[in-house]
């Protein structure tokens, strides 16, 4: 099949690349010409296990990048890319995905064979019928040979590649059968090799999967926050208790692990679109906000317990660990954001560390210190909060004897306890 992908940000060149893996002939558009170069380059825009190599081996073969739109109406189904980033009060904006539709339409507005143009973005479900298949349909000047669709993604940062060739399930959202049929062509190469779930639905449903699945984990880990907090107050090990509960097939032992918080570019935006969406309904989504507070106060609960031992003031503080989780240099909502910012609101003077995620956090805050490696910034620091469970902090052990006072509150287990130091798991 020839599969046009508009937008080559982080699902776009991932689907991009894998589809042309799966042997499809592939043409991705973006108006970032420096993008469109770097791809046709063979390299990647973005920084992904295995994604290099894919653009290495298909780029001028089966994959091709170019800022035009030519090539829309020659392809077979157009999958559209485009990021959903928030607005103030939490609500998605759709400006760049509506424009991106409507120019979608202008190009196959003349052809006279069926399209399907399929929404990848997470886009809630309302905005389908009320912005984008509107916006579709304007552009094509209301040609009836062209279908929209929902196909979300669930691939997580540091694994898109791994995630997107072996994946849970595929969610096909299409309405008319030939809709169907059509995504099932498109991963008809995935299908023969992997024995995914594929549930075919239409594409508003398809929209609220993603969001049902991205809010319940985001809730999931928020309630084992909740838990653990309890755990602490009690003096118990919210590890020990998770371990058990676990084991029930119908808790799972996934997604367990209490902390710091959740943090990243999608469980942020999507819990707090999905409850704009259901407000704009006059529903208020009781769970999803107390998802939302409990992990808004994780970072706060950390510096209460490194104030059991040290006054903040003044005190020279090592925030261990700035991306949003390990394997990845991306800080967007990173839990290490709110600990900065609480840190500089108590007076303390703050020096930070992470393996590869230091230069976007220097952007963030350039009136902070930054260290080389984590024995650079324990070293005479008062106190130390670990924030990424990066594997690199699980060794460290005589690094904290150069500490002024070796207070340790471990925001994601990740120390290992020992005498010497004065250590405070969060939840433990
Ligand atoms: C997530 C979803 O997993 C993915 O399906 C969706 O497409 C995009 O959002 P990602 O943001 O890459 O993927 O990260 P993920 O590995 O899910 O972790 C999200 C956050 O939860 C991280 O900040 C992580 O540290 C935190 N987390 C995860 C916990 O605090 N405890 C856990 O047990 C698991």
């Amino acid at each position: 099949m020839h599969i046009t992908v508009i937008g080559s940000g982080y699902v776009g060149t991932t689907i991009a690349a894998c589809f042309a893996d799966l042997g499809h002939d592939v043409t991705a558009i973006d108006i970032d010409e420096e993008i469109v170069e770097t791809l046709n380059d063979g390299q990647s825009p973005i920084s992904e296990p295995g994604l290099e190599d894919l653009l290495e081996t298909h780029a001028g073969n089966r994959l091709e990048a170019t800022t035009s739109y030519d090539a829309v109406p020659e392809s077979d189904v157009t999958f559209l890319a485009i990021g959903t980033p928030s607005n103030d009060d939490g609500s998605i904006d759709l400006g760049a995905l509506e424009a991106a539709a409507e120019a979608t339409g202008e190009a196959v507005a003349d052809k006279d064979e069926r399209h399907l143009v399929v929404i990848k973005s997470t886009v809630t479900p309302p905005s389908i019928e009320t912005v984008l298949e509107p916006a579709v349909h304007r552009g094509a000047d209301g040609n009836e040979n062209i279908e929209v669709g929902m196909n979300p993604e669930f691939l997580r940062e540091g694994s898109a590649v791994s995630d997107f060739l072996s994946p849970d399930k595929l969610v096909f959202g299409a309405s008319s059968e030939w809709g169907t049929n059509r995504l099932h062509a498109v991963f008809e190469p995935l299908l023969e090799d992997h024995d995914a779930h594929v549930v075919e639905t239409d594409p508003q449903t398809a929209s609220m999967i993603k969001y049902a699945n991205n809010a319940f984990l985001a809730s999931k880990i928020s309630l084992v926050n909740d838990l653990g907090n309890i755990c602490k107050e009690f003096g118990l090990d919210a590890y020990e208790v998770m371990e058990a509960i676990g084991l029930d097939d119908r808790i799972s032992e996934q997604f367990l692990r209490s902390g710091v918080g959740w943090g990243g570019s999608c469980f942020p935006k999507d819990v707090n679109a999905i409850i704009a969406a259901a407000r704009e309904e006059d529903y208020d989504p009781a769970v999803l906000e107390a998802t939302v507070e409990v992990n808004d106060r994780q970072p706060e609960r950390m510096l209460e317990l490194l104030e059991d031992h040290v006054d903040l003031e003044g005190a020279r503080i090592a925030v261990l660990g700035l991306a949003f989780k390990p394997q990845t240099d991306d800080i967007r909502n990173s839990r290490a954001i709110p600990m900065i910012e609480l840190l500089k609101e108590r007076g303390s003077e703050i020096v930070a560390y992470d393996p590869v995620a230091v230069e976007p956090m220097q952007e963030r805050f350039p009136d902070i210190e930054y260290a080389a490696s984590a024995a650079d910034a324990l070293d005479g620091a008062d106190g130390t909060v670990v924030v990424t469970d990066w594997d690199e902090f699980a060794t460290l052990d005589e690094e904290f004897d150069t500490m002024a006072t070796p207070v340790v509150v471990d925001g994601r287990r990740i120390i290992e306890p020992r005498d010497g130091i004065t250590y405070e798991g969060l939840t433990w």
